[in-house]
């Protein structure tokens, strides 16, 4: 915590959901007096308005981010020991506006609205992001009424047409992540690309990004998004749901050809599926084929045999996150309009637990981001964007 004192205008005290411990959504616990975050020499303080709910929030609650034993409990070290520590706030794509300055910051940007890249870097390097911890994981996030981050990371997005929730569904965690899969496999204009969990966060950022590079999206999902994903720039749509002569039936939209690259966030058994699709007939193929993956929604571990990988010469890139370079080609892509929100609602922060199980049994009709309003921002930035039926 910084050591400058607020401005009469921001409480001593705010609300805030507390993780208290790995476990069920029980270990959320919402507490109105939280001490607000003061901010420390470099850093702003936001007002938050909007946070996306992201994948990793469950997962890191539920300790599901193993990196030795399958079966272990707890989260990524990336120094030695962990960064997740109890109580933590979580939330990493915070959208809100600059209520004060920390030392050495220009206090003009007092009201400025924002974006935050979500990172912990451990370094200034800005091409590089070897240790991709995040606010909301090894320091608190937004899933509060304040923050205080890294000027450098908050970033000026003024665009009016874009509401604060939907700059928010515009978050890092999933764009910067999805870009940096595109860019460690090295996607070009004219590639075709096979986008695995289509729909999400990741997905529906991979399918806009890939268009906005000039490679051609392939997008795996199911049946009932399909229109929606082919309108949001997919080329085609795949049925998970329908797996038999998988490498077949992606023929059949690509004209023959074998994709090019695979952005994988499905993992499982599925994977092996992925590889089919790009080695099938090597004579077509003018470049290595190459798979990103950063997500396992399929399925944590997968059984690929290597003389698929070594004779094919298939490139696989692990990826987390992205570097600053990436975040801030981002930004310039969202105030450019290149980039639209996929939104699919908001929940008051209070009502985070319901928002948790609703993002776990989501229907056949999710697409995109779920956004979390601080309740004293509700009817402004959230109301507009509630569920059918609960304005
Ligand atoms: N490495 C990183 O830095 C990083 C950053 C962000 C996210 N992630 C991870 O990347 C993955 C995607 O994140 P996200 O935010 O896009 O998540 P998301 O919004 O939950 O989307 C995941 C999508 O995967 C598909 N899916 C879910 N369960 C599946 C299954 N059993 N088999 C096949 N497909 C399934 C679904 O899409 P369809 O219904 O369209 O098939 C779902 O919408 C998650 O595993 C997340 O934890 C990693």
């Amino acid at each position: 915590m910084g050591s400058e004192s607020l401005p009469e205008t921001v409480p001593a005290t705010m609300s805030a959901m507390l993780l208290t411990g790995h476990g069920d959504v029980d270990k959320l616990v919402h507490d109105t007096h939280v001490p607000t975050p003061r901010p420390a020499a470099g850093e702003v303080l936001v007002k938050v308005t909007a946070t996306a709910k992201n994948n990793t929030d469950r997962k890191a609650r539920e300790g599901l981010y193993p990196t030795k034993d399958k079966g272990e409990v707890t989260s990524f070290a990336m120094g030695g020991s962990p960064t997740l520590t109890f109580p933590r706030i979580q939330g990493a794509d915070v959208v809100g506006r600059v209520v004060a300055v920390g030392e050495g910051v220009d206090a003009s940007r007092i009201g400025e609205r924002g974006l935050l890249d979500f990172n912990l870097y451990a370094d200034a390097r800005r091409d590089i992001n070897l240790t991709p911890d995040y606010y909301g994981h090894g320091a608190d996030g937004g899933f509060a009424e304040y923050i205080a981050v890294p000027s450098d990371q908050f970033h000026h997005v003024a665009n009016p047409e874009l509401a604060d929730a939907e700059l928010a569904a515009m978050g890092m965690c999933s764009y910067q992540t999805a870009y940096h899969m595109m860019t460690a496999a090295r996607v070009r204009a004219g590639e075709r690309v096979l986008v695995t969990g289509a729909s999400g966060g990741v997905g529906t950022a991979l399918i806009q990004l890939c268009r906005i590079v000039g490679a051609i999206p392939y997008a795996l999902s199911q049946r009932d998004k399909a229109q929606a994903l082919l309108e949001l720039g997919a080329e085609a749509v795949l049925d998970r749901s329908d797996m038999t002569d998988f490498d077949e039936k992606v023929k059949a939209v690509t004209g023959g050809s074998p994709i090019d690259a695979v952005m994988d966030l499905v993992g499982g058994d599925m994977t092996d599926r992925f590889i089919d699709t790009m080695i099938v007939d090597m004579n077509r193929r003018t470049s290595y084929p190459r798979l990103s993956i950063a997500g396992a929604s399929g399925g944590n571990v997968s059984e690929i045999m290597w003389t698929r990988v070594y004779l094919y010469q298939v490139q696989i890139f692990g990826v987390s996150h992205g570097t600053r370079e990436e975040a801030e080609q981002l930004v310039k892509w969202i105030r450019g309009g290149q980039l639209k929100p996929v939104l699919h609602a908001a929940f008051k922060l209070s009502e985070l637990h319901e928002a948790e199980r609703y993002f776990v049994n989501r229907g056949s009709n999710y697409l995109g981001k779920i956004v979390i309003v601080p309740d004293s921002e509700w009817p402004q930035h959230g109301a507009p964007f509630a569920l059918e039926g609960t304005r």
